[in-house]
Parts: C-alpha cells; structure tokens; sequence
C-alpha cells in the first residue's frame, strides 16, 4: 500500500525539524536496540558495540543518511534502496524481524526527543514509513 498524501506530509515536514541530527538519533535509536534486543548484535560481530562507540556513531550516520534519501524519495523506495536491500537480503541475511526492533527503537528515541510533536498521528505515520522502507529492504520489487 502506497503511503498516504497526509503521511508524506508530516514525515517530511518531521524530518525536515531533524536537520541534521538524523544520524545522532539513528545511532541512539541503534545503542537501544542493540541493548533492548540484544540478539540484533550477532549481525555485528566485527564491531564495538559499546555505547558511544565510534563505530556504532559512524554506522548510525550511514542509517540516518539512508533514512534521509528514502525521505526524499518516498515515490521510489524500492528501487532507491534496491542496493541496501542486497546487503541485507541477500549478503547479510538479516531476518526481516530485525528491522521491526529497529523502526521501535526509532520511533521510541524519536518520541523521547520530540515530545511535543510526536502525536498519535506523526506515530502512525513514521511507523508506516519506516514500515515502507523495510519492505524495500527485505523484498523484490524494483
Ligand atoms: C531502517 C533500517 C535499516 C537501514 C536504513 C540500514 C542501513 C544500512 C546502511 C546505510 C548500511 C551501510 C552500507 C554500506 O556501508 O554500504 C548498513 C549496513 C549494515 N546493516 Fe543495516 N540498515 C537497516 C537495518 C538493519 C538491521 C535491522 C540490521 C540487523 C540487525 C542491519 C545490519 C547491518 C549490517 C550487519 C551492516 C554491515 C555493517 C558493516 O559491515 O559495517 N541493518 N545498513
């Protein structure tokens, strides 16, 4: 199902209030899951995974950029994220329930930072979202 008009309006409005914090969150909301779901670890066995590690900053930075590119192109994510979706997919193997700790962990650090914005609506909404590019991620379609 294609994201609604009202959808892509507060995404991209919300997204546009994170400027450039996008990878500062998406770390955060990676040392979350990495702590809340301590199984999504054993997909990073060559990383230090300690909170404030450089390496989980910096991988969280690659997230946050991602994030940001399907944002701008919500018409278009399967073929956007088509090479992403190689790596987890096919190279990676990463069972698709992974990408469900993820996206809560997303919207939990969100919601923590934004309070006053996060209402039932933009939840709805960033769910689908985050919804949308993990079905870009773990199935054929471009
Ligand atoms: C919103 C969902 C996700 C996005 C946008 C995302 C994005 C990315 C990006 C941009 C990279 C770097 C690719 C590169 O360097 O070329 C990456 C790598 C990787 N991702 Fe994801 N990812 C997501 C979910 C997950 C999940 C749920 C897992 C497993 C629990 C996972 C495991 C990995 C691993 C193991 C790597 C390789 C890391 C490395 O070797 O340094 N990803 N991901």
């Amino acid at each position: 199902m294609a994201l609604l008009a009202a959808d892509r309006e507060l995404v991209r409005a919300f997204w546009r209030k994170l400027g450039g914090n996008v990878g500062v969150y998406a770390t955060e909301a990676l040392e979350r899951t990495f702590l809340s779901f301590p199984t999504t670890k054993t997909y990073f066995p060559h990383l230090d995974l300690s909170p404030g590690s450089a390496q989980v900053k910096a991988h969280g930075k690659k997230v946050g950029d991602m994030l940001t590119l399907a944002v701008a192109h919500l018409d278009d994510l399967p073929c956007v994220l088509a090479a992403l979706r190689d790596l987890h997919a096919h190279r990676l193997r990463v069972d698709p329930v992974n990408f469900q700790l993820l996206g809560h962990c997303l919207l939990v650090t969100l919601a923590r930072h934004y309070p006053g914005d996060f209402s039932a609506a933009l939840h709805a909404s960033l769910d689908r979202f985050l919804s949308h590019v993990t079905s870009a991620l773990v199935s054929e379609g471009c």
